[in-house]
């Protein structure tokens, strides 16, 4: 018998930063600083991610292209790779993206590629807590959405390597 399924995720949409609450609006501003130390000479498409910590501690990341393009990173990966590196024992609460190019207004927030929201979810397994993500588009609208799960349903998690513990569905 075939059984029909439907997912549904929610999420919020601000219609401006000016929306948000303060701290939500600073990380939104920190991920719009990151954008300066982006190094996206290929794409000319530059994107910032700003990590919010438990202790209030924020860390910036952005995307670092390459001649070689698969060797270049996507902010979100630089950001939580940094995170990951010098703040192992720390919780992300928040994690704020944006983009901005020179060759075209960005009229939508910038959504994390699949590889980021697996590393994503890698850390809020870690943490055992789901993370805020603020997707920001500048002079535009925020949207939250929180945790990995909600952009990747099927998300491939480590329980999948242990042959009875599958419990997607
Ligand atoms: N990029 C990111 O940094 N994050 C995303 O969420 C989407 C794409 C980067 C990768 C590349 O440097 C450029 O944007 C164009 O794809």
């Amino acid at each position: 018998m075939v059984t029909e399924k439907t997912l549904s995720i929610a999420f919020h949409i601000y219609n401006t930063i000016a929306e948000l609450g303060p701290e939500d609006k600073q990380l939104c501003l920190e991920a719009e600083k990151a954008l300066n130390s982006s190094y996206s000479p290929y794409s000319g498409f530059r994107v910032g991610a700003a990590i919010l910590l438990e202790s209030g501690k924020i860390i910036h990341g952005s995307n670092q292209e390459n001649a070689a393009f698969p060797s270049g990173l996507c902010a979100e990966r630089a950001a939580l790779f940094n995170f990951g590196s010098n703040y192992p024992n720390e919780k992300i609460t928040h994690i704020a993206i944006t983009s901005y190019t020179d060759k075209f207004v960005v009229e939508n927030p910038v959504t994390p590629c699949g590889a980021c929201l697996q590393v994503l979810a890698e850390y809020e397994r870690k943490q055992v807590s789901e993370i805020e993500v603020l997707l920001y588009c500048l002079n535009g609208a925020v949207w939250k959405i929180k945790g990995a799960k909600a952009f990747l349903p099927f998300l491939f998690f480590e329980n999948r390597l242990n042959r009875s513990d599958d419990k997607t569905a």
